[in-house]
């Protein structure tokens, strides 16, 4: 290995819920800044722009969003998902991308979630209906990086992250079971933009 090598290990931060002061998006940042070294963070934020799955779409060439959403995973090593219950299920907009990605390889990763509700349901129907889409996509679900980690919105910071240091001990244990699941693998520096590109 040379000065040039380096461990790097590729978590994508995908947020169900297009809201700008969202608390899912707040999770996700936060779940960013904690991530230790050798492990490299990207937040998906593309989900506004994704096209209505259809399809007679699915071909190359491929929506510019479509793409760019792919190769995000093809980049990625595991998965974390912070996503939001409405009306009793997935936001659509969430389910959408996660349609884009049925049928195809690009979600045979590791992956958990962390559910930031403080309803009195816990957005369990949600969850439970992520379980289910992810069993189409090939998904590696790991069970210890799947937690209820409840947000009040007034614990989201100025900076639009979590400071409070309960919620941060147990996302730092969400990080750690995820990554357990994650082989380290060596890449040269100049090698990520690559492998982002599958
Ligand atoms: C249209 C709509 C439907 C909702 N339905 C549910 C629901 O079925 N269950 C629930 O627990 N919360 C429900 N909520 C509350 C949201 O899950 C809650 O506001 C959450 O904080 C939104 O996530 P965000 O802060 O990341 O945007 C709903 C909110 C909206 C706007």
């Amino acid at each position: 290995m040379t000065d040039d090598d380096m461990v790097v290990r590729e978590l994508l931060l995908i947020c169900g819920s297009l809201r700008a002061a969202s608390t899912n998006m707040a999770m996700m940042r936060t779940v960013l800044q904690m991530l230790p070294d050798g492990v490299a963070g990207t937040l998906y934020e593309g989900l506004a722009t994704l096209p209505h799955f259809d399809p007679d779409d699915d071909h190359d060439p491929l929506p510019a969003a479509v793409e760019s959403l792919r190769a995000s995973l093809r980049g990625a090593d595991a998965i974390m998902f912070c996503t939001p219950e409405y009306a009793g299920g997935l936001p659509g907009s969430f389910k959408n991308l996660l349609d884009w990605t049925v049928g195809g390889q690009e979600i045979e990763l590791p992956v958990g979630w962390i559910n930031v509700s403080t309803a009195p349901g816990g957005a369990q129907r949600a969850h439970e209906s992520l379980g289910v889409v992810l069993g189409y996509t090939g998904a590696q679900v790991v069970a210890t990086a799947c937690k209820q980690i409840p947000v009040r919105r007034d614990l989201i910071d100025s900076d639009g992250t979590i400071g409070d240091e309960t919620i941060r001990s147990e996302v730092s244990h969400v990080i750690a079971e995820i990554l357990t699941h994650v082989p380290r693998q060596h890449r040269t520096v100049g090698d990520q933009g690559a492998g982002l590109g599958g």
